[in-house]
């Protein structure tokens, strides 16, 4: 290109910006800068060209060419300011929106009826003065089993069917089947007086039904100091049970068999649904009472496998079946509710209150 071409090729070039800028609209005006004076733009690649010209030409063509792009700005600042003025007085453009329109209603979350019955539960026994443990899902053979009393070949282990883990350092683990481990763990870690809670998951190796779950929530009881007895068991489960479900409810204990408790009992309330008057009740097929967990007076065994002392401490434990709570709570007749996300379930129980 020589010097007229250039110059040619410069006065189109303004030409072009010149026609632009009359038409351009408030959201284009940056694109017309950067066509423009961009780093690709067409102003840019003229005042490059300049250095394959002559020391002379360039000095005449590089004063022309600045000339330009002075012209140029000043009227994309020029435009810039005008559109402002316009925008801040309020005319030549549409509001973005429509400031009398309702707001847009977006879905909020809600507790699980699960999270709730947990929570209430945990609430009433915090008052009693129990405060919350923890222990892993993860659990070796001796937590889950062992030092609860239940030696490898029992046949109790059979009911608690569950997954085992082969870890890389050889070591086996199994998904714990309760949440009775953390009375060992807590045991090992701290001196009577105890009184904990553990809320937690637990698994089984269950096929799933309307009642089975091969993964559901239990809620472990421990109480431990110089006496304790079954009446104390009993004033603290009735307490939280009635908490729960009101104060007409009865609840009765039935010798039962748990290798960790001795006395062992099963407890049972009064049926919700019918009060025991209707034979044909679906929740308690007519008994009137419905089975609610499983307690005890912490078995000797399980006191010598956390190092206490022979015969110096009692204690009761309790564990209890969330879902189960959950259901005769709320009335849900199928624990698969529970995992299956549905909102349409869900979101009843929205603004229900722990
Ligand atoms: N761990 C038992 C189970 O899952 C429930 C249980 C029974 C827990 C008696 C206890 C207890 O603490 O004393 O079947």
């Amino acid at each position: 290109m020589n010097a007229e071409e250039w110059k040619r090729s410069l006065s189109e070039t303004v030409e072009g910006f010149k026609s632009a800028i009359e038409k351009v609209e408030i959201e284009n005006i940056e694109a017309l800068e950067t066509e423009y004076l961009g780093r690709k733009g067409r102003l840019t690649f003229l005042l490059r060209e300049l250095k394959n010209f002559s020391v002379e030409e360039r000095k005449e063509l590089g004063k022309v060419g600045n000339r330009a792009k002075k012209e140029i700005s000043e009227k994309l600042e020029e435009k810039r300011t005008d559109f402002e003025a316009k925008c801040a007085r309020g005319d030549d453009r549409k509001p973005d929106f429509d400031f009398s329109l309702d707001g847009k209603p977006f879905p909020k979350g809600a507790l699980h009826p699960i999270t709730i019955v947990l929570g209430k539960i945990t609430k009433s026994l915090l008052r009693l003065g129990f405060s919350v443990a923890q222990g892993p899902c993860l659990e070796s053979e001796f937590y889950n089993f062992e030092a609860l009393n239940i030696p490898q070949y029992h046949p109790s282990r059979d009911m608690q069917d569950t997954f085992y883990i082969n870890l890389s350092n050889g070591s086996g683990m199994l998904l714990r089947t309760h949440t009775s481990p953390v009375q060992i763990r807590t045991m090992e870690k701290s001196r009577p007086p105890l009184r904990i809670i553990s809320p937690g998951r637990v698994f089984r190796r269950d096929a799933v039904d309307a009642s089975h779950s091969f993964v559901f929530h239990q809620i472990e009881g421990l109480y431990v100091d110089r006496k304790v007895s079954m009446a104390d068991l009993k004033w603290t489960l009735e307490t939280f049970i009635k908490d729960l479900f009101g104060e007409e409810l009865r609840i009765r204990f039935r010798p039962s068999y748990f290798p960790f408790v001795e006395p062992g009992a099963e407890v049972d309330i009064s049926c919700l649904f019918c009060g025991g008057k209707n034979a044909k009740c679906p929740v308690c097929k007519g008994g009137g009472w419905i089975e609610m967990l499983g307690a005890g007076l912490v078995h000797p065994n399980v006191f010598k496998n956390v190092g206490y002392e022979d015969g110096k401490w009692q204690g009761f434990a309790f564990g209890a079946g969330i879902e189960r709570f959950a259901m005769l709570l709320f009335g849900i007749k199928d624990m698969r509710l529970f995992y299956e996300n549905d909102v349409r379930v869900l979101k009843q129980f929205s603004g229900v209150e722990p």
